[in-house]
């Protein structure tokens, strides 16, 4: 049966029941998804025209003290060769980045200690002295409020943390009990609240995610607002409790970005490097379907193997300015164009400075 009736309904009153998204979710077909990918594909260029926005994300550390069951530089992943980047080393891959045009820097790692209280403000107040005219985007786990405050304090603009799953059974099978569903859902709070343009997230096809859990999760992304949303395929990793767990649908990936991008026509939504993992146009597809962001990397290539969340993972051995060359190749062929525009949520336009 056609779910055609309720993604006009999404479309006009921007919510949806859970039961609907239930439905929704189990009873699309292809040719749903297809209908659904045109109107999102359409939202997307009246907000955005037909520019995706770039990041860099630098990958500053692989150490992390969680350890859960999905991830594959989780703690007890005894395989894994850690390595943590210097201050100066970080601020290198920015001007690496900076040179090729970037002017959005996601600084990403493990939950590393390490960094804090000092070394992560420190090296976040020199980027933004070094580049002023550019956002960070800060990916590095949960943390308490003060230590949000003061690293919005020193000019972090944006933080990613994806909630991985709004069900809290089924983020208590992904997670060690170490962990708590509560914490992230809080630490999603203080950063709204805190001013910082914020992501959240899923994966696609995480072991035990049923259709309940992404309607809820459709259900949390209408309440919280988020400014940015991370969405892929869950993907196995080596060494893992899930190792062996099969990989997440592609289809139901694309279907999702679709409904987030007719959900919140405004939000940013990254095509993963993990949809291009699972399919080599996987990016392009999700850009077909309603994606408006693509975050290459700019790690050094030295490390960039030893930062692997999940096997087979792509562009671990081209650097930088290839892969924007790879991109813009790839982005122009469907008729797009990757800009190096800051990029703020529509909503959010920074105050001072900024947007050059
Ligand atoms: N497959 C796909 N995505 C993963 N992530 C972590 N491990 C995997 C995996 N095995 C995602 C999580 C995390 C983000 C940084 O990467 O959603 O929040
Ligand atoms: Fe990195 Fe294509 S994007 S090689």
């Amino acid at each position: 049966m056609s779910v055609r009736p309720l993604i006009d309904r999404l479309n006009a009153e921007k919510s949806l029941s859970l039961a609907e998204w239930r439905t929704m979710l189990t009873d699309y077909t292809e040719d749903d998804r297809q209908y659904a990918a045109e109107i999102a594909r359409g939202l997307s260029t009246a907000v955005f025209g037909n520019q995706i926005y770039l990041r860099g994300i630098v990958e500053f550390s692989n150490y992390c003290k969680n350890n859960c069951l999905y991830c594959g530089i989780r703690c007890g992943n005894q395989t894994v060769q850690r390595y943590r980047l210097t201050e100066d080393e970080i601020l290198e891959c920015c001007a690496e980045g900076y040179a090729l045009g970037f002017r959005t820097f996601v600084l990403q790692s493990g939950e590393d200690s390490s960094y804090f209280p000092d070394r992560l403000p420190e090296t976040i107040r020199r980027i933004k002295q070094a580049y002023p005219d550019c956002a960070v985007t800060l990916s590095v786990g949960e943390l308490e409020f003060d230590m949000l405050k003061r690293l919005r304090e020193c000019g972090a603009d944006r933080y990613l943390l994806r909630h991985e799953t709004a069900d809290q059974a089924h983020y208590e099978m992904l997670h060690p009990q170490s962990m708590s569903f509560a914490h992230r859902m809080q630490c999603l709070r203080d950063l709204k609240s805190l001013g910082y343009q914020t992501g959240a997230g899923i994966m696609v096809g995480s072991p035990h995610q049923t259709a309940d859990c992404i309607a809820k999760d459709m259900l949390f992304f209408t309440e919280f607002q988020p400014h940015m949303i991370g969405i892929g395929p869950f993907l196995p990793a080596a060494n893992t409790p899930f190792e062996k767990e099969p990989v997440g649908s592609y289809e139901l990936t694309l279907f999702l970005l679709s409904l987030c991008r007719i959900l919140l026509p405004n939000v940013l939504l990254p095509a993963t490097t993990a949809l291009g993992t699972i399919r080599p146009d996987g990016r392009e597809q999700g850009i077909l379907s309603g994606a408006n962001v693509i975050m290459p990397n700019l790690s050094p290539t030295a490390v960039r193997k030893k930062y692997m969340l999940y096997d087979n993972k792509i562009c671990t051995g081209e650097e930088a300015a290839q892969c924007i060359g790879c991109l813009n190749r790839r982005v122009q062929k469907i008729g797009y164009a990757l800009t190096f525009s800051r990029g703020d949520h529509p909503d959010m336009q920074p105050k001072t400075g900024g947007t050059l």
